[in-house]
């Protein structure tokens, strides 16, 4: 087995907004496909395509109706083959979203439900309980939704059901994404076809949505603050269904693999990642780190350390669909806080220059790290936030489930310029496109940071063939050398060479070691290396 995905470069492709091929103001398969060439000139090794599966797309393809189908929105199944075929010529792997935790409330397993009664099995897919009060007029429990409200929805009762009040059904997320009844095993036997249904189509892989929270304390206990309680022991039953899908995983030829997405703490993350459960986990810690060399630091060795006890590698990742983008993150330097759902980076502190001088420093830490990497589309050309969209313009369901209190993560939702001018900058053919474009957005496409040796786009280009030609990085161990607390100074030895990695977040520029300069996020000219940069240098052994 050659475990490709130990160390492979994964590009996050948010199917809405990287390319529409069919100029209805929404990116599709197709344009996907269209893209192809310039995912390939990035260097990546695989694509991971968010959900386009039949879908009502209440929160954007996380509410599947029909996990074995391709929303018309963006394309067909025989479009999902092409793209497949297509990306495996050009020597590029593909995998899916895969959405365990709850299904659309449009599912035909949860209409079944609904018609079918208290007390039916159709009801036992699904987690539905009586309420509380008189007449079970009150929710079960005090748990909230994630995306804000209440996380207990209630349904009428259908004619001739067994006597007793209409119950009320959870959903950790919004009210059209019912959860699922992990326990019971019609359900995990359902999505383990699920999973064979596009293996067998060709995909490599899966990235697994809200993996850790399949199973919920099925007492259901109210508590402080109305916070979910999820079982969180490494012997706890969901790992049985992380179990059970590896076997599926390891059924097929050509070494398929799954990333597990937990905001929990590193121990229990490396639980999921163990040799007879899933491949990757994403390191969140690293993702909230901020641009503090504490942080980072501690959020590389404590995953690292976790990890490396299951013998699994280490996901680094700074940017997805789900968190402000780190070009307005940086510019703060702040630590990204609180719960899952971010709440929006404040627009009035933005500073670009040293926003982007920072995600530049990033980028140059993230792809020397051993182990997987995950690049979210549009974080290779800069892309900041987008944090003016009017109130009528926002798409994200957290909006209105959060009583307009949270703006929620469109801001990092925007369609990808790819040429400096035209209707929606080469996206699409049409003005009009499902988030708005910023009118100065064309400074950051494709064609104008192309061949521009300065550009971000060129610098990820730079490093991505760095980081395929040199074993040091992207695979050796991490050794930290001394230096000030501000500075991140680690050395990376492989086979006869040995590579630092300087990141300077000191206010102050600071010496380069003794060496040749292969990459720099800044000018070095000088012989130091400024604040807010980082820089990859080969040294002696
Ligand atoms: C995941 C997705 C997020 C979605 C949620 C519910 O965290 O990344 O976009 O809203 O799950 O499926």
């Amino acid at each position: 087995m050659t475990q490709w995905w130990r160390d492979a470069v994964f590009y996050q492709v948010y199917v809405r907004s990287f390319r529409d091929s069919d100029g209805d103001g929404v990116g599709d398969l197709r344009g996907i496909i269209d893209g192809l060439d310039y995912v390939q000139s990035l260097g990546v090794d695989a694509l991971w395509i968010s959900p386009c599966f039949t879908s009502p797309q209440v929160d954007h393809g996380y509410d599947v109706a029909d996990y074995r189908d391709i929303d018309p929105l963006f394309g067909s199944l025989a479009d999902m083959d092409d793209l497949v075929a297509q990306a495996h010529r050009r020597g590029i792997r593909i995998t899916l979203d895969f959405v365990p935790n709850h299904t659309s409330d449009r599912h035909r397993w949860f209409q079944q439900a609904v018609a079918a009664g208290r007390g039916s099995a159709e009801r036992e897919r699904y987690l539905f309980r009586d309420g509380r009060g008189e007449r079970g007029e009150l929710p079960p429990n005090n748990w909230m939704s994630v995306f804000g409200g209440h996380s207990w929805t209630r349904v009428p009762e259908p004619e001739g059901a067994p006597d007793g009040p209409a119950q009320w059904y959870y959903h950790l997320f919004a009210a059209e994404q019912p959860d699922l009844n992990w326990r019971n095993p019609e359900v995990v036997a359902e999505f383990e076809d699920v999973i064979r249904f596009w293996l067998d189509r060709g995909v490599d892989g899966f990235r697994i949505d809200v993996s850790d929270a399949l199973m919920k304390d099925p007492d259901f206990p109210d508590t402080d603050g109305g916070w979910p309680v999820i079982p969180k022991h490494p012997d706890g039953e969901v790992h049985e269904v992380y179990r059970r899908f590896r076997k599926v995983f390891d059924s097929y030829l050509g070494d398929r693999m799954a990333v597990i997405e937990t905001g929990a703490d590193d121990e229990t993350v490396a639980g999921f990642i163990r040799p007879d459960e899933m491949h990757l986990a994403f390191n969140f810690r690293f993702v909230k780190a901020g641009f503090d060399a504490g942080h980072l630091r501690e959020a590389i060795d404590s995953s690292l350390a976790a990890n490396a006890r299951v013998g699994a590698p280490t996901t680094w990742v700074t940017d997805n669909h789900d968190t402000p983008r780190s070009v307005g993150r940086y510019s703060q330097g702040t630590q990204l806080l609180g719960s899952y759902v971010p709440a929006t980076t404040a627009a009035a502190d933005f500073d670009e220059a040293r926003g982007l001088q920072r995600a530049r420093a990033m980028a140059l830490l993230l792809l020397a790290l051993p182990g997987a990497v995950y690049i979210y589309n549009g974080q290779e050309l800069g892309l900041p936030n987008v944090d003016d969209l009017p109130e009528s313009a926002l798409q994200d369901p957290v909006w209105e489930k959060s009583g307009r209190t949270n703006r929620g993560r469109d801001n990092c939702r925007i369609p990808m310029p790819w040429t400096a001018a035209g209707p929606s900058f080469g996206f699409s053919t049409a003005a009009q496109t499902w988030l708005p474009m910023p009118a100065d957005w064309g400074r950051f496409a494709v064609s104008a940071q192309e061949g521009e040796p300065s550009s971000m786009l060129e610098l990820y280009r730079s490093a991505l063939r760095m980081r395929r030609l040199l074993p040091a990085l992207g695979r050796a161990n991490v050794e930290w050398v001394d230096s000030p607390e501000a500075v991140l100074r680690l050395r990376l030895n492989s086979d006869g060479e040995a590579v630092e990695v300087l990141l300077n977040t000191s206010p102050a520029p600071v010496p380069l070691p003794a060496g040749r300069v292969l990459l720099a996020s800044a000018d070095v000219s000088a012989g130091s290396l400024p604040s807010d940069a980082s820089a990859w240098v080969q040294v002696a052994q």
